[in-house]
């Protein structure tokens, strides 16, 4: 451990005195290292920065950049550690640790379980540096039989499992270990089981009862963790992160708009875990709203007054609702200069219809540009 932290301090003051590719190689072999565990250390090292982006204290924290992409961020991991709260809790395909350091400060005693050789040793790198001494680390399959009754009775049980990177319709039976055959082995056991699964499987995959948490972080969709037995609370939530912003219920089918037209003066982007969760309409029960399904990813509020609500994101001034014929010259009007596009949109034509919208403009303000049946210009308001 004293060794691979030493030499990765060097690499990193190595790389700010310039010295990279082969000279970089030659100075970790004259430590002692050999090709594949120059390699890892070189992409530790490399990866470091980037885990300060889900760990505050990221730059002592051993992940490799495909471990880090998996890994749970701390908001989120530290949220469902909240929830797994108690004396024994497992998360049994725990990867470099992400998630098993949030559960540690919430349990007493932690069992974590990886299949990977090269996972478990980096977990161990991350308890080890972080000095927790209550997570029992174990290599091997948590569906093994001899490593199903080293976790205790009645504990609740995590596991976020391995997902295939590129596939688009998500599935129970592509991931690794499926959510159903881990139930099975540890039904005996659980008190619960929490399944990260990722967030875009359609609910009616999903074929055992359970309460589906969807979770926001810095407004995007991020997270979807299934919670069973004693775990369950409810059919559906949301979550929202950092706010903490929280919201269970039932699932509603999709927002209907609301009845009557509301005057509309501000606008606000709905928080996406709260439009999955199908509660966006009991999150505004009592506020008089329109609810605006624009596309697959964005639902707008509308309403009279502003809405003091951690359900939608700021809240923005409308001015203007048109046609695409008449936007141009709604645009002109209003003095725009700048026009953030935010509907779907191929990124590589982005630019080239930003700039044609943008081209005969002249004015300061910067709007920002939503698109349902008619184009919806937006401006953030000044605070
Ligand atoms: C998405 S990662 C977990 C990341 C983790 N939540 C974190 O925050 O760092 C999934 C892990 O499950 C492990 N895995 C897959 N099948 C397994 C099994 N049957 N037993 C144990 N681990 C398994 C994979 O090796 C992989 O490291």
């Amino acid at each position: 451990m004293e060794k691979i932290r030493d030499i990765l301090r060097r690499i990193g003051d190595w790389k700010r005195a310039g010295i990279g590719g082969s000279r970089l190689r030659a100075r970790i072999a004259g430590k002692g290292m050999e090709g594949p565990s120059i390699d890892l250390l070189i992409d530790i090292s490399r990866t470091r920065s980037r885990s300060r982006e889900k760990y505050p204290e990221g730059d002592r924290l051993y992940f490799t950049s495909e471990g880090l992409r998996w890994a749970t961020p701390r908001s989120a991991a530290d949220h469902c550690a909240g929830r797994l709260s108690s004396a024994e809790s497992a998360d049994i395909s725990c990867g470099q640790g992400g998630q098993a350091i949030s559960m540690s400060r919430t349990c007493d005693r932690v069992v974590a379980v990886e299949r990977a050789p090269l996972n478990v040793f980096i977990a161990s790198l991350n308890f080890r540096e972080l000095e927790m001494d209550n997570i029992e680390l174990i290599q091997g399959d948590c569906l093994d039989p001899e490593i199903v009754p080293r976790i205790g009775k009645d504990v609740p049980v995590f596991s976020d499992p391995a997902r295939p990177p590129g596939s688009s319709e998500r599935k129970l039976e592509e991931l690794e270990p499926d959510p159903r055959a881990v139930m099975e082995v540890y039904r005996d056991r659980a008190s619960g089981f929490c399944f990260e699964v990722p967030p875009h499987i359609r609910r009616e995959r999903i074929d055992f009862p359970c309460e589906a948490e969807y979770v926001s972080i810095d407004g995007r969709l991020n997270r979807l963790n299934l919670y069973t037995g004693a775990l369950m609370h409810a059919r559906s939530s949301a979550v929202v992160l950092p706010s903490g912003y929280r919201i269970a219920g039932a699932a509603q089918t999709s927002p209907r708009p609301s009845a009557g037209p509301v005057s509309r003066q501000y606008a606000a982007e709905a928080d996406p875990a709260v439009v999955a969760s199908g509660l966006l309409r009991d999150a505004l029960s009592g506020v008089e709203a329109d609810i605006l399904e624009l596309d697959d990813r964005r639902t707008l509020v509308l309403s009279a007054g502003e809405i003091g609500s951690g359900c939608i994101g700021p809240p923005m001034r409308v001015l203007s609702i048109c046609s695409e014929n008449e936007l141009p010259d709604e645009l002109l009007r209003i003095g725009a200069g700048k026009v953030t596009l935010r509907f779907s949109i191929d990124p590589a034509g982005y630019w080239t219809k930003r700039k044609e919208l943008e081209e005969p403009l002249s004015g300061k303000r910067k709007v920002h540009l939503f698109k349902g049946q008619d184009y919806i210009i937006l401006e953030a308001l000044s605070r």
